[in-house]
């Protein structure tokens, strides 16, 4: 579907929307990218849901450890998480997962809440990180900032 397509607005957009039609138990489905201007921040992409918090610190909320750790994070119950950041109070469960480019730096993270509570396990990390390094590990996207 993206082959030929370098963009990455083009790119990130249409795995959400691809995401979002798929899965009903997704809630909410977005990025957070790495800003240029503020490498210790995380800021909004394109997203499917409930309006999303703008920018999330390196270090905070379950995106922000994603982020530092460079780990998939599955949080069964987001109110039992340490510092995590209720954007909609209505999510229960989410996973996040680090997107890296083709040269293995840290583009962002995907995160997808449920309503659902434990709605995520390790089949949907595994399933999420072979999709993301399929559509942004390869050579085929061009992932410079003016792309
Ligand atoms: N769940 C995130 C915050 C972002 S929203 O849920 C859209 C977190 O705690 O990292």
């Amino acid at each position: 579907m993206l082959e030929g397509e370098p963009n990455l607005v083009a790119r990130l957009s249409t795995v959400v929307a691809l995401l979002t039609a798929t899965f009903d138990s997704y809630f909410w489905t977005g990025f957070y990218l790495v800003d240029p201007d503020r490498p210790d921040q995380l800021v909004i992409g394109p997203y499917q849901g409930t309006l999303g918090c703008l920018r999330i610190a390196f270090g905070r909320g379950v995106c922000g450890a994603a982020a530092e750790s460079g780990r998939t994070q599955i949080v069964p119950d987001v109110h039992a998480f340490p510092g995590h950041i209720a954007c909609d109070s209505r999510s229960n469960s989410e996973i996040v997962v680090p997107v890296f480019g083709p040269d293995r730096a840290l583009i962002g993270v995907l995160d997808v809440d449920s309503t659902a509570f434990g709605a995520f396990d390790a089949v949907d990390a595994a399933g999420l990180e072979a999709i993301l390094a399929q559509v942004f590990g390869g050579r085929a996207a061009h992932l410079g900032a003016s792309s």
